[in-house]
């Protein structure tokens, strides 16, 4: 198993090239098995997840294969198998978008529950509502989901949660909706750039979908999908993570490609706190030099702050002078970095969905552990101003979600290396 070794102190400055989005990609690999031609995607990221992804597509009868410009072309060659199953989902959540891909266009559908993760409990409640809504039949064997439809019906649905809308609930809607017989409204939808990215992308594949960015999206079902070529959008958490890699360095770093668009409320939170954030011509600039003022975070579903930056912005508000307060309403439960973050000198106490970051003057370096994909990029981040060496072991789990991220961040100073054991 590979750790990172990161010696804090370097400030960061120089530009970074920001990947394709992760989280739209995932859905958008997903839908290629609604469609019948070859599919070709640009800017897809290299990520564990999106060949864990492609390993899925391919038991389910897609090939697919890199091209020399660095796109990726897909195409459904067999659809006789619907099953995916336990040993894929569990080790990535995402694989539970083919579960409107398969019901749409095969007619039935077997997907393992994905149970929980070390982010909390993650249900699939409205995932199977929104298929039911639709007109499948479906039952739980062994563990499986069992999703059956002579034929999908368009209907009007509520996809509103305890905690707001889903994300993949709504990709998997949208994706069964678009070969149902007439119209969907899909209400309180996912509104996430993501969302409007998968939407774009099955449009061009020759879907008929209104009001993607909004609450309510309304999908006119068709016969078929062809192929099409789409350009994946620019990641806007690998973005924010990078914005708090220069707030924390007291750096500047030119984010080529980001869009400053999809971060309203997380530019909002770093202004608030003394970060300069710029709109530059090709992408962000982000600047700081001073110790940062504290602030207290909520994360909401899209437009508001993102529970995807609330361990990294929890690694920089420990550095603040003062206290700051941060609720996770998404996944109260997302604190496993907390106790890693302390055991590096910060300040933090849990109580419940909320952290109180008491700012401290400085982090040490120190062994930790990576729990997850966002709690790792904040213990890296903690890494870079940190006084001496931190090892974060489990590597693996920072490879599922950033590209080259100790590339990208040596390339703009930063003193940070990959050991393989
Ligand atoms: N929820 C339900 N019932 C459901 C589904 C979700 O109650 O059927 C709840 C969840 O427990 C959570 C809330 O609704 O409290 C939102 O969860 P959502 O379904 O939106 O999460 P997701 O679709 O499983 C996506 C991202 C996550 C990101 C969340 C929230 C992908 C592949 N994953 O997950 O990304 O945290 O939305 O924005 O898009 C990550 O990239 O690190 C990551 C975990």
């Amino acid at each position: 198993m590979d750790h990172f070794e990161v010696n804090g102190g370097s400030r960061l400055k120089g530009r970074i090239d920001v990947s394709g989005a992760k989280n739209a990609a995932l859905p958008i690999l997903a839908g290629c098995l609604l469609c019948e031609g070859d599919v070709v995607l640009r800017n897809v990221p290299r990520l564990r997840d999106v060949h864990a992804m492609l390993t899925l597509l391919q038991r389910l009868g897609v090939v697919s294969s890199w091209q020399e410009d660095g796109s990726l072309r897909l195409r459904v060659e067999d659809e006789m198998n619907c099953h995916a199953e336990y040993e894929l989902v569990s080790r990535m959540r995402a694989s539970v978008c083919v579960l409107g891909p398969l019901l749409a266009k095969r007619k039935r559908a077997q997907v393992a529950m994905p149970g929980g993760c070390a982010i909390g409990s993650r249900p699939v409640n409205l995932h199977v509502m929104a298929m039911e809504a639709l007109g499948a039949e479906s039952e739980l064997v062994n563990g499986d989901m069992m999703l059956r439809a002579k034929k999908l019906r368009g209907t009007e649905m509520f996809l509103g949660g305890a905690f707001g809308s889903s994300v993949t609930g709504t990709a998997n809607a949208v994706m069964a909706a678009v070969l149902a017989e007439g119209r969907t409204m899909i209400e309180s939808a996912a509104c996430e750039p993501e969302i409007t990215d998968l939407c774009d992308f099955l449009k061009g594949c020759g879907a008929q979908i209104s009001g993607h960015g909004t609450p309510r999206i309304l999908v006119d079902g068709v016969t078929s999908l062809k192929g099409c070529e789409h350009t994946i959008i620019p990641d806007r958490i690998e973005t924010g993570t990078f914005m708090v890699a220069a707030a924390i360095t007291n750096g500047e770093l030119m984010l080529h490609g980001a869009r400053m668009e999809h971060l309203i409320a997380v530019v909002d939170r770093l202004r608030r706190v003394g970060v300069n954030v710029e709109r530059g011509e090709q992408g962000v600039v982000v600047s700081s030099s001073r110790r940062l003022d504290p602030v207290d975070i909520t994360t909401q579903p899209y437009p508001g702050f993102p529970t995807d930056l609330q361990a990294q912005v929890t690694a920089l508000l420990c550095l603040a002078d003062g206290n700051s307060v941060i609720t996770d309403k998404i996944f109260p439960d997302r604190f496993l970095h907390v106790a890693e973050l302390n055991r590096m000198g910060a300040n933090i106490r849990r109580e419940g969905g909320t952290v109180i970051v008491h700012g401290v003057k400085r982090l040490v370096g120190a062994p930790v552990m990576a729990s997850d994909l966002r709690a790792s990029a904040a213990l890296i981040l903690a890494g870079l101003i940190a006084k001496g060496t931190m090892r974060m072991s489990r590597a693996y789990h920072i490879d599922r979600g950033y590209e080259q991220i100790e590339e990208k961040l040596a390339g703009v100073g930063a003193d940070i290396r990959r050991v393989s054991e």
